[in-house]
């Protein structure tokens, strides 16, 4: 009767009701039942006890798995960051800005977890770049922008096949965050609600947190700035109705910025890009 004790088997009920059957009979015929001392009361506590520890193992080792896998991922985009020479804080800000915006619109809780890392990825696919396009300090021509656009689809190809939600969403995202709601994006030129939804949430988190971040064509912008520019391209670039959502709830997404002591931008320039209110071009 013990044998399944064992192995690691989840909680028996026919081997619980037998246990609970010897006491229930037991205490008929002694009319009454020590906890600490009958073998019949031992026998189930012990054997709680046992599935207990199997629980308690099953959780450290959810933990444990829910690390290495946590970790691999932001291995995996510091590896795309060491070459592309973005920070580590922009990535993760573009995951916190997202999944703010994936709860905003309806997805699940076990969704914006996922994004959070899937959208971290979005650039994964420069790890394929050149280095002498990658880091071109003028502007590129026209076949090394082709070259640098195909970072979409790199990432894409790396992540395809991929059983995991998270991995699934990622490669979403990867293929599809430079698509424009007008169509103009790449690499497939969707337009509208054909770009999933997710990659429209991520465009525009990637479009905001670049604005406010320091980058070697542009200086860090301030706050007011970069939501000019988000008014600006609107139904353009962006996703209409996710820019007024965004815009919305400025005061929230603040918050999130001042989670990483983003100093306050005073003194900056206008790149000649951003002057046109253009995010081609240079925006990668
Ligand atoms: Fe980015
Ligand atoms: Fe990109």
């Amino acid at each position: 009767m013990r044998s399944d004790l064992t192995g690691k088997s989840p909680i028996d009920f026919e081997m619980l009701k037998h246990y609970v059957d010897r006491i229930a009979s037991s205490k008929e015929r002694k009319g009454t039942l020590n906890w600490n001392e009958d073998e019949e009361c031992l026998e189930l506590v012990e054997y709680v006890t046992e599935k207990n520890k199997l629980i308690e193992d099953l959780k450290i080792e959810c933990r444990n798995l829910k690390t290495a896998f946590t970790e691999t991922i932001l291995k995996l985009v510091m590896a795309a960051e060491f070459k592309d020479n973005s920070s580590s804080d922009h990535v993760e800000r573009v995951g916190k800005f997202s999944s703010f915006m994936a709860r905003k619109t309806g997805f699940s809780d076990r969704d914006c977890s996922n994004i959070v890392f899937a959208a971290a990825m979005h650039d994964i696919g420069k790890i394929g770049i050149s280095e002498c396009v990658l880091y071109k300090p003028g502007k590129l021509t026209a076949p090394e922008y082709e070259i640098m656009k195909s970072h979409t689809e790199i990432g894409a190809d790396i992540l395809a096949g991929a059983k995991s939600e998270v991995l699934q969403l990622a490669g979403q995202i990867a293929l599809n965050h430079h698509e424009r709601w007008d169509g103009l994006g790449y690499p497939r030129g969707l337009s509208g609600e054909d770009i999933p939804l997710v990659a429209r949430i991520v465009a525009l988190a990637d479009t905001f947190d670049a604005l406010l971040s320091r980058r070697r064509y542009k200086d860090a912008y301030p706050v007011e700035v970069a939501v000019e520019v988000l008014k600006a391209e609107s139904g353009k670039h962006l996703d209409p109705n996710l820019v007024s959502m965004f815009l919305n709830d400025m005061d929230e997404i603040i918050e999130l910025l001042y989670e990483d002591d983003i100093p306050p931008t005073k003194q900056y320039d206008l790149s000649q890009r951003d002057r046109n209110v253009n995010l081609e071009g240079d925006c990668f």
